[in-house]
């Protein structure tokens, strides 16, 4: 990446971050994502490697959501999401893009909340029990190279709120990784 480029994606990203930071979060679910970033923060303090960092973010945010039966990583490896870090039970290991809602929301790169799975085509079952999910895609610049699942028994478990929040950590954790946080 030119030097100009990475400096104006530095930019977007702190914009970004910024931006959301400052907002007031008025509801419970809005501080406890507030209260999540700042963990995550301090989680990913002085370590850069990612299957470490991907596997506490796991753990933070299965620990931390109510109602919450999967949260792991996919990661895109020649056209196939492939299990990353995870916490919950086994999980399908291989999902091809455009397959499931995992794939779908890699595709279209963007967010996919689920209120009820079983009305999603083509939804992928790791979990007999789950009943909806969440997706956000992870992004490189412009290329999607992973997803974030989190999947819960409860149907409509998942809101805007949920996607703001989740999609703030994913951001953190990405533009850690790339050294854009400093
Ligand atoms: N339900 C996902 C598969 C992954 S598991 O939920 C962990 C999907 O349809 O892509």
């Amino acid at each position: 990446m030119s030097t100009a480029k990475a400096a104006k994606k530095k930019t977007a990203i702190k914009k970004n971050i910024v931006k959301t930071a400052k907002k007031k979060p008025a509801t419970a679910k809005g501080q406890l994502y507030a209260t999540l970033v700042m963990q995550l923060r301090s989680l990913l303090e002085g370590e850069y490697d990612f299957i470490a960092n991907a596997a506490n973010f796991s753990a933070l945010v299965f620990n931390s959501l109510p109602d919450v039966s999967w949260a792991g990583f996919y990661l895109l490896h020649d056209g196939v999401l492939v299990l990353g870090p995870c916490q919950g039970k086994p999980a399908c290991v291989r999902i091809p893009l455009g397959d499931g809602v995992c794939g779908f929301a890699a595709k279209q790169c963007e967010t996919v909340i689920v209120p009820n799975v079983h009305e999603f085509p083509g939804h992928i079952a790791c979990d007999a029990a789950s009943n909806s999910e969440i997706v956000i895609p992870l992004f490189d610049g412009e290329r999607v190279f992973g997803v974030f699942d989190v999947d819960s028994p409860t149907l409509k478990r998942f809101d805007d709120q949920d996607a703001e929040g989740l999609n703030e950590m994913v951001t953190v954790l990405v533009a850690h990784e790339e050294g854009l946080d400093d």
